[in-house]
């Protein structure tokens, strides 16, 4: 019995709002004829370490390569190994293989599906080198007791924020408690470009120019051809920036629509038979990057909620030790428990900031219907 229908995500209603500013910000920069590493890359960086309050930024090519250039930066490499949660997106594993590290996997907490601290120090080995806390779906990992086992067995902290760009844990954003935070603005998240785009933040000053000397081929600071590490480059470019500099003095209100909206999915679906996402942590802040549902039913309700023409996802449908690009690790089912179940009961509902009340309602009843 269809009623209305939701999409799971519609980037079409912010570029209609935003469609004149970023047509001028991109013609600005097309006329400007600089193109890498020039004004808006640097006003940009500026502006996003201020919000995310951290002294260093650096505009990079995505946040994959964001990831990659902060482990770099922490001296990882062949040998080494890097803590990172079972369930997540791939590329915060791939990185670390494509550094010639392994990636050592570690469980998620039951409620919070982000990095289980209690499992971090079980996993932990002599080779270990960094740790990853996921952010995920924009839900503050439990960086306290994280950053509390990483700093007594001197591991660096790359804080993956893919998906938590204004989150906050314990009074400060993340991307701020680690030695790095790594962004992504891949067109999907909470604030997106229009193409690739990443950002590391940095507190020291060190870490933070050995990023500025990885990201751009290793190039002498203030020189041309000489170059004193062998690196690849990978730089935000200026027409990326600009379009993100229109788009960072949205991200407040857009995080208040997403908190209201998860406000409302959480009131609308009390009493069923389903996990609801975690509240804020104490003094802190989620983003709702996804507003995600956990039930043995997940393919039921899902089908069910395609059928009354809603739209949901995945995220994620297998956790990383089960994938074929892993199994060269030798992980097998049963070691990562609550990543496994997850994978099997996680849903996300619609979520974007310029979703509708009338949508969110719709997607209550629709989720209510098929537990009636
Ligand atoms: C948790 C997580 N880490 C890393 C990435 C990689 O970011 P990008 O797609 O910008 O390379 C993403 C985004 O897809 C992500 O969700």
């Amino acid at each position: 019995m269809p009623g209305l229908r939701v999409p799971f995500l519609d980037l079409s209603r912010q570029y209609a709002e935003l469609r004149d500013e970023l047509v001028s910000s991109a013609t600005r920069v097309l006329d400007s004829g600089r193109y890498i590493l020039g004004p808006e890359n640097e006003a940009f960086s500026a502006e996003f370490a201020r919000m995310h309050g951290a002294p260093f930024c650096a505009g990079v090519a995505s946040g994959t390569d964001a990831l990659k250039l902060s482990l770099e930066a922490a001296g990882v490499g062949p040998g080494d190994e890097v803590a990172l949660p079972a369930l997540t997106f791939v590329a915060t594993a791939t990185v670390v293989s494509a550094l010639g590290a392994r990636p050592r996997f570690v469980d998620v907490e039951p409620d919070s599906l982000t990095m289980s601290p209690e499992d971090l120090e079980r996993r932990i080995t002599p080779r270990v080198k960094a740790v990853i806390p996921v952010h995920l779906y924009g839900l503050p990992a439990r960086l306290d007791a994280i950053l509390r086992i990483a700093r007594s067995k001197g591991l660096a902290v790359v804080e993956d924020c893919a998906q938590s760009h204004g989150a906050v844990f314990a009074g400060k954003p993340v991307g701020s408690h680690g030695d790095f935070g790594a962004f992504s603005f891949y067109p999907t998240k909470n604030i997106g470009a229009c193409g690739d785009a990443g950002a590391i933040t940095a507190v020291d000053e060190a870490r933070f120019a050995a990023v500025m000397l990885l990201r751009d081929c290793g190039r002498r600071p203030g020189a041309r051809y000489d170059h004193i590490v062998a690196s690849n480059h990978s730089r935000l470019d200026e027409l990326q920036a600009a379009l993100l500099r229109v788009k960072l003095p949205h991200l407040e209100e857009w995080t208040r629509q997403r908190r209201s909206a998860a406000a409302r999915y959480t009131r609308g679906l009390q009493g069923l038979p389903v996990s609801l996402p975690p509240a804020d942590p104490e003094n802190g802040r989620h983003v709702y990057h996804q507003y995600v549902l956990q039930t043995p039913e997940r393919d039921a309700l899902a089908k069910s909620l395609e059928k009354r023409g809603v739209g949901s996802g995945i995220y994620y449908p297998m956790p990383l030790h089960r994938l074929e690009a892993y199994r060269n690790l030798g992980y097998t089912e049963g070691d990562f428990p609550e990543a496994e179940r997850a994978a099997k009961e996680v849903l996300s509902l619609p979520m974007f900031s310029e979703l509708r009340d009338d949508e969110i309602e719709a997607v209550i009843e629709s989720v209510r219907a098929h537990f009636s």
